[in-house]
């Protein structure tokens, strides 16, 4: 996934990240339901990219740390929030080994628009490990991962070979991708997988991204956090039936719950 990194380090994408600024629906219903802890609250948004949100939660925390292990990415953030307070600060940090933090420093911890997903399994579990050391018990941990779900659209022929014409383009698109890029994976190992990394066409068809069950990223975090929720990304309302959560095809969810 070494790839990965190297697209987020492009001057050009970085500066396309820093052009955004709207929130995700998830992510304003965390927003509001989070709001009464934010003044009292030191908040790490992780793989902040180019401050998205940095524009809506920096406002309201005690101190705000935004990092990234794209260099790039945190030179677009100090340039956007050059004028802003000294309580909002960039570092850059790779998520698997956030060293520069002692344990227990962050009562908030964000990692939004599917950042944990650019890494491996292996790296994705020692992510998880390092955010869980830097939080604080009760605090608050919120992220969002692709849905392996929505991806039945790329690898079970039946979808793939619609015929309506209204999605012809779209079909067509899919099935170049599964074809052209992901030919290894095939139907059965789709079906079976709990997780699988693939060519989803992201950045140019460049980057291999990781897609999870639902029920898969919901026993990963049982370990350390609790309370964990469900948010649709369609609607950004929390899924609260655990079979509507497991049959959801929304291409990533977003998920809070608290350090144990
Ligand atoms: C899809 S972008 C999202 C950027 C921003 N959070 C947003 O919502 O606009 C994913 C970000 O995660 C960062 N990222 C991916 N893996 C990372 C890691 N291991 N450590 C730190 N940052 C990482 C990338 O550099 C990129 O900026």
């Amino acid at each position: 996934m070494v790839q990965n990194k190297k697209i987020f380090e492009a001057k050009d994408v970085a500066r396309g990240y820093a052009l955004q600024s709207h929130l995700q629906p998830p992510e304003e219903t965390i927003l509001r339901e989070l709001l009464p802890h934010l003044p009292t609250a030191k908040m790490l948004d992780i793989g902040v990219g180019g401050g998205r949100t940095t524009l809506h939660f920096g406002k309201w925390v005690r101190e705000y740390v935004g990092t990234d292990y794209s260099e790039s990415m945190i030179a677009e953030c100090r340039k956007r929030f050059s004028g802003y307070p000294d309580s909002l600060k960039f570092q850059a940090c790779d998520a698997r080994a956030m060293g520069m933090f002692e344990d227990g420093t962050f009562d908030f911890v964000l990692f939004s628009f599917n950042g944990i997903d650019c890494v491996s399994h292996e790296d994705r579990a020692k992510i998880l490990q390092e955010i869980r050391r830097v939080g604080k018990p009760g605090g608050y941990f919120c992220f969002s991962a692709h849905n392996l779900n929505w991806a039945a659209n790329l690898f079970e022929w039946r979808r793939l070979l619609s015929l309506n014409p209204k999605f012809a383009v779209r079909t067509a698109k899919r099935f170049l991708l599964r074809c052209l890029y992901n030919w290894r994976i095939r139907s059965a190992n789709f079906r079976d997988a709990a997780y699988l990394i693939f060519n989803d066409g992201a950045h140019y068809r460049q980057m291999q991204i990781y897609y999870i069950r639902p029920q898969a990223q919901l026993e990963a975090l049982q370990a350390n956090f609790t309370d964990i929720r469900v948010f649709a990304l369609a609607t950004g309302a929390e899924i609260k039936a655990l079979d509507e959560v497991n049959r959801n095809e929304d291409v990533w969810l977003y998920y809070l719950c608290r350090f144990k």
